[in-house]
C-alpha cells in the first residue's frame, strides 16, 4: 500500500514515519519511507518549488512507492504535497493508495522552526534571506477534502500519532 502523506514543513511528517516503520518492523511489515528533502538532493535535484514542480516532484515519488508497494512494502511518501488535483491523481493511478493528513497549527510550526524557514519566510520583502515561496505562509497548501486520516501533531503525543497511524495501517495492509 501507498501511504501519501501531505501537511507542512515542520509538521512532524519524518517524525511519524520514522516512528511508525519502527513499529510496523516489529511485527515484520517491511516499510519504505520515501522523503522528499532525500530525494530533493538526487531524483528530483533538477525541481523547484513551483506548483509544476511540487507536482512532478511527487509524481516521482508516486512512482517509486508504487514499484516498492507491488512487493508489499508499505510505501510512505513523506512530502509536503500541497494540492488536491495531485493527490487525487495519485489515487486514481495507482493501487490501495491512502492520504493521510499531517495537521498542525502554524502558531506551533513558526514556535517549532527546526529548519528555520518560517523565520525567512517572515523577513520583509527586501531582506536577502527572504523566502518568498514557503508552504503555508506565502505558498499555498490545499487542505485535503476527504483524508483517510488526520494527525494534529499539535494536540497529541508523537506516540498517540504514531499509534493512530500504525493502526490504520494495519487494518488496510491486511485487507490489500
Ligand atoms: S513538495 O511541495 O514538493 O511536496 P517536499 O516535501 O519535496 O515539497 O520538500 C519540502 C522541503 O523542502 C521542506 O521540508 C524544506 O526542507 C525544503 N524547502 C525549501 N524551500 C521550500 C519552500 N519554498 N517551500 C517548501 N519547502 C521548502
Amino acid at each position: 500500500m501507498i501511504i501519501q502523506f501531505c501537511g507542512l514543513s515542520g509538521a512532524g511528517k519524518t517524525t511519524l514515519a520514522t516512528r511508525v516503520k519502527t513499529i510496523l518492523n516489529e511485527q515484520n511489515i517491511p516499510v519504505e519511507i520515501i522523503d522528499g528533502d532525500e530525494y530533493r538532493k538526487i531524483l528530483c535535484a533538477d525541481l523547484g518549488f513551483t506548483k509544476e514542480d511540487r507536482n512532478t516532484n511527487i509524481r516521482r515519488l508516486a512512482f517509486v512507492a508504487a514499484k516498492l508497494s507491488s512487493y508489499n512494502i508499505v510505501s510512505i511518501i513523506c512530502a509536503i504535497n500541497p494540492y488536491e488535483e495531485i493527490r487525487k491523481e495519485i489515487g486514481l493511478q495507482y493501487p490501495n493508495v491512502k492520504t493521510v493528513h499531517i495537521n498542525c497549527s502554524i502558531d506551533e510550526l513558526l514556535n517549532r522552526d527546526t529548519k528555520g524557514l518560517y523565520k525567512k519566510a517572515m523577513l520583509p520583502d527586501t531582506h536577502p534571506d527572504k523566502i518568498h515561496n514557503l508552504t503555508g505562509i506565502n505558498d499555498p497548501f490545499e487542505a485535503p477534502q476527504k483524508p483517510d486520516l488526520t494527525v494534529n501533531s499539535h494536540l497529541e503525543t508523537i506516540e498517540r500519532s504514531a499509534g493512530k497511524l500504525a493502526q490504520f495501517i494495519l487494518q488496510n495492509y491486511k485487507s490489500a
